[in-house]
């Protein structure tokens, strides 16, 4: 009970205000506008990432990261091989306890198909400085076409947390300057 009862008791029965249900009507519009328009933004724009995803068991996901290694490795860095996938193709990434494996080493301006999956639990691939983000999970191999613009080092952390060593599981992209200089 309120302490002063409503002046009309069957309040729910009274009609909606026009204008209220014409703002019930531009809110709803929008809402699926904003909706629908999540598919447009794949196109224009380019906020989405064109992910594809692939059943994939972890060892066999391991094997392949091995195998892309043992092919294009360049150099190594504190033990860790850094691996330099040929422009256009294919480059692996591990995401294990804890450490994301190898070290790519790509080309401004060319395009990549990056694949990312874990050996174990789930990890999280946050690329530093910029804005991307990929869960990873062990079964599922993710692959997405990147063409890095700015040459430099990035970094990778691991943003899922995953355990005692979640806070050291860091990895390293670097990349080269175009061959040909600066990029029209
Ligand atoms: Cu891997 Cu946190």
């Amino acid at each position: 009970m309120t302490i002063a009862s409503p002046e009309k008791r069957v309040w729910w029965n009274e009609p909606i205000e026009r204008v209220e249900l014409i703002w019930i009507a531009i809110a709803f519009l929008w809402g699926l506008f904003m909706f629908f328009f999540m598919v447009a933004w794949h196109f224009f724009g380019g906020q989405n990432l064109s992910n594809e995803t692939y059943r994939v068991t972890p060892g066999e996901y391991e094997q392949k990261v091995y195998d892309f290694a043992g092919q294009y490795q360049v150099g190594e860095e504190a033990g860790v091989p850094v691996v330099q996938p040929p422009v256009g193709g294919d480059a692996y990434m591990l995401a294990r306890l804890w450490e994301w494996w190898p070290i790519l080493q790509l080309r401004e301006g060319e395009s990549y198909r990056i694949h990312l999956s874990s050996a174990d639990w789930q990890h999280g691939f946050s690329l530093l400085p910029t804005n991307i983000n990929i869960q990873v999970h062990p079964g599922y191999e993710h692959v997405i076409t990147v063409t890095p613009t700015e040459a430099g080092e990035y970094g990778i952390v691991c943003n899922e947390y995953c355990g005692i060593g979640h806070h050291q599981m860091l990895g390293r992209i670097i990349v080269l300057a175009s061959e040909g200089g600066a990029q029209p």
